[in-house]
């Protein structure tokens, strides 16, 4: 589908978010001929800078990150409809201009009055660009016109920040017109996942407590963080990206089938799962966590999280988080999902492995690994995008030994199509008014539920996180933590 007369404004837009995702992903919906024609793109920033040098900022990000081919015709015309409005977030005045230069963007681009406000800000400036909108009359829509409001991550640093952020967001905007971003939702295998589950017969009897042992959600960079302090220094792993993608990849793996895949019944099964993971009792023995110290990586040598530029040398923000957690319900009983991330770590991959329970019984004299009989189904988010099953074979030759083997399924060979970008997909999604892929309050609000208790424990620990060796997978009481189970982490 194609979006209707529309335009974003983006606040923040001097930001990496913005030149190396959100204008490269414009650029590419309006390349694939998915943006109306008369579209705009409008920057707010303090930034000393007119319409010309946002436009060549603009053009310098899109030709370094878009995906699709340059095409000078369709770049010409979406820059038609790029403005800058230069200004701070408490200034009336600029707020003010903004809304004249939307108005005018209406009438003479054809916009419609319908615009999106695209927050790439720290959340601390949330509440004063939202009276802004509101004072300027910029978050009511006339007649049939729209407004909606894009919200990036970090939403809230724990339960009681991300409610009040939610009060405030809903008390300018309705809630259908919230778009919050967890740019994991709209990766092709992600969404891949409900086909995989729901469209086929093969998986859902065996997707249960009779037959899968635990499920492991790995979620592993090789990028230090270098150059971005000011945002993780003091959130760490677990608020960076277990709150958000971990918690969701783990709510769509364990969520019952929906009633259909319209937004509402989609989101009613997240929460139901959310609302039944459990922390065990000893958070001791179900969490790990650690920071990268420096190491090789790729052939160069890297720096410890402690000597990055603009680090406290002292900092005990963890850059490595794993946590066990339980989902009390029928489906789950007893079956732990394993979530781990990190930085610096040994490559960059993330999948989600659902292990089954060994088979009962082996009839064959000798097993070759320990983990024979224990077939798991891989599916593989990122970066060699695809599904794996593990079962075990027999090797050729005279004696009936059996080893595993792995099936694949690879989006680079089945399909010709490529993947868009995640962004690509939900600014889209956002013009078109169409909600699924965006976490609602209530979901954003029992995650923080979930981490909230391990942010305490850690808190009161009081402790350095566990130091890893750059390039490696992760502090020790990690895998400790596994050994304790009598299971092990899988090397992707
Ligand atoms: C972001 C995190 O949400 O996701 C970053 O803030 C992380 O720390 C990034 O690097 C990873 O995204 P992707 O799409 O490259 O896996």
């Amino acid at each position: 589908r194609i979006a209707g007369p529309s335009g974003i404004v983006i606040f923040g837009v001097t930001g990496d978010l913005s030149r190396k995702k959100l204008m490269p992903a414009i650029y590419d919906l309006a390349n694939r001929g998915l943006l109306p024609p008369g579209f705009a793109l409008v920057g707010f920033a303090r930034r000393d800078w007119d319409n010309e040098d946002f436009s060549k900022v603009v053009h310098d990000a899109v030709r370094e990150h878009a995906r699709t081919p340059f095409s000078e015709q369709v770049w010409r015309h979406l820059a038609e409809g790029f403005r800058f409005v230069q200004g701070s977030f408490g200034d009336d005045d600029a707020f003010d201009t903004l809304a004249s230069t939307l108005a005018d963007l209406d009438r003479v681009r054809g916009t419609g009055g319908n615009h999106a406000f695209y927050f790439s800000i720290p959340p601390n400036a949330f509440p004063v660009v939202l009276q802004q909108l509101r004072r300027s009359g910029l978050a009511d829509p006339h007649g049939d016109e729209w407004r909606r409001v894009v919200i990036e991550k970090p939403f809230g640093h724990d339960l009681a920040s991300a409610q009040e952020l939610n009060t405030i967001v809903n008390d300018v905007f309705p809630k259908e017109s919230v778009f919050r971003i967890d740019h994991y939702l709209g990766k092709e295998t992600v969404q891949n996942l409900l086909a995989l589950r729901f469209a086929n017969q093969l998986y859902e009897p065996i997707w249960n407590a009779n037959y899968v042992d635990h499920v492991q959600i790995t979620m592993a960079e090789d990028i230090g963080i270098g150059g971005r302090a000011g945002y993780y220094d003091g959130i760490g792993a677990a608020r960076d990206v277990i709150q958000n993608h971990l918690l969701q990849l783990m709510a769509l793996t364990a969520m019952e089938e929906p009633v259909s895949f319209d937004p509402k019944n989609l989101r009613t099964e997240k929460i139901k799962v959310l609302s039944a993971v459990r922390l065990p009792a000893d958070l001791g023995q179900a969490t790990a966590r650690g920071q990268y110290a420096g190491g090789w990586q790729g052939g160069q040598k890297v720096v410890g999280y402690l000597e990055e530029e603009g680090f406290s040398p002292t900092s005990k923000t963890e850059t490595y988080a794993a946590v066990k957690l339980l989902v009390d319900n029928r489906r789950w009983a007893g079956v732990p999902f394993y979530l781990r991330t990190g930085k610096r770590l040994g490559k960059r991959v993330t999948e989600i492995a659902v292990i089954f329970k060994r088979a009962p019984h082996l009839p064959f004299a000798r097993t070759d690994t320990e983990e024979l009989g224990s077939n798991a189904l891989v599916i593989r988010v990122q970066p060699d995008e695809g599904v794996t099953i593990r079962f075990g074979s027999k090797v050729p030759g005279p004696s009936m030994e059996v080893r595993d083997v792995n099936m694949d399924f690879s989006y680079g060979q089945s399909f010709t199509e490529a993947s868009p970008e995640a962004y690509e997909r939900l600014i889209l999604d956002v013009l078109l008014g169409e909600p699924s892929l965006f976490p609602q309050d209530e979901e954003v609000e029992l995650s923080w539920k979930i981490l909230d208790p391990i942010e305490r424990y850690w808190a009161k620990l009081n402790s350095q996180p566990e130091p890893y060796t750059a390039g490696t997978w992760g502090p020790a009481s990690s895998d400790a933590m596994m050994a304790r189970d009598g299971r092990v982490w899988r090397r992707p």
